[in-house]
């Protein structure tokens, strides 16, 4: 699937993204924060885009202009989630790379995959959520329309061998809907 919005094009992470991908998720200020690790080579990057990154539902984020991958977003729908969550739910991820922080592309590479979610795949709910102290992230989650519904004190991130506090929030495809007319009238 390939998806579009007015500045990006959403499709799956290609093996010739792996320079591009080591460019931006070597930076120790986008993997740490969301829980995995900085890459180390493009070998690395090459062999995340080969385990990771193909898995289904995941879209490099590319800047239309230079046709870069810049960032990641996706979707785990179901069980390929950690968060126990049914076929008809999915969890949303994603990350930029920093000289792009700050022009609300996350924001609008998470809308029309939420558009996606709930029209095309016909999902009912997304959860999404983010580490204690990730201000950044949890303002993406309110500008999308997710809202707050847990906190999980003890969650252990394999990657990074670290205990972490987690905050969850979901949005519906019923709010969305709502949402959705409010701002087209
Ligand atoms: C979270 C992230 C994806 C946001 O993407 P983005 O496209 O920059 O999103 P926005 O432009 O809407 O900015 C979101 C917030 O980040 C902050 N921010 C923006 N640019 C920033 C910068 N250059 N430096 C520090 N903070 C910045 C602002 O608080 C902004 O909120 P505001 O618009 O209310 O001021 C990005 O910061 C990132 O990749 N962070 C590291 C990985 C991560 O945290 N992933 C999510 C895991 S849950």
């Amino acid at each position: 699937m390939i998806l579009e919005t007015e500045r990006l094009i959403l499709r799956p992470w290609q093996e010739a993204d792996a320079e591009d991908l080591y460019k931006y998720a070597s930076s120790d200020e986008v993997g740490p924060i969301a829980g995995w690790p900085a890459h180390t080579s493009v070998e690395n990057s090459l062999d995340i885009i080969r385990n990771v990154l193909s898995l289904p539902e995941t879209y490099a984020v590319v800047d239309k202009a230079t046709k870069c991958a810049i960032g990641s977003v996706g979707l785990k729908i179901g069980k390929v989630s950690d968060l126990d969550i049914p076929e008809t739910e999915a969890e949303i991820g994603y990350w930029l790379g920093v000289e792009f922080w700050g022009r609300g592309l996350i924001p609008e590479a998470v809308k029309e995959i939420i558009r996606y979610a709930f029209e095309d795949l016909n999902l009912q709910k997304i959860w999404c959520g983010y580490y204690d102290g990730n201000i950044k992230s949890k303002r993406v989650q309110e500008k999308c329309g997710f809202e707050f519904q847990f906190t999980k004190n003890d969650v252990y991130c394999s990657l990074l061998e670290e205990i972490r506090m987690e905050h969850i929030t979901c949005l519906t495809k019923e709010k969305w809907q709502k949402a959705d007319k409010r701002t087209m009238a």
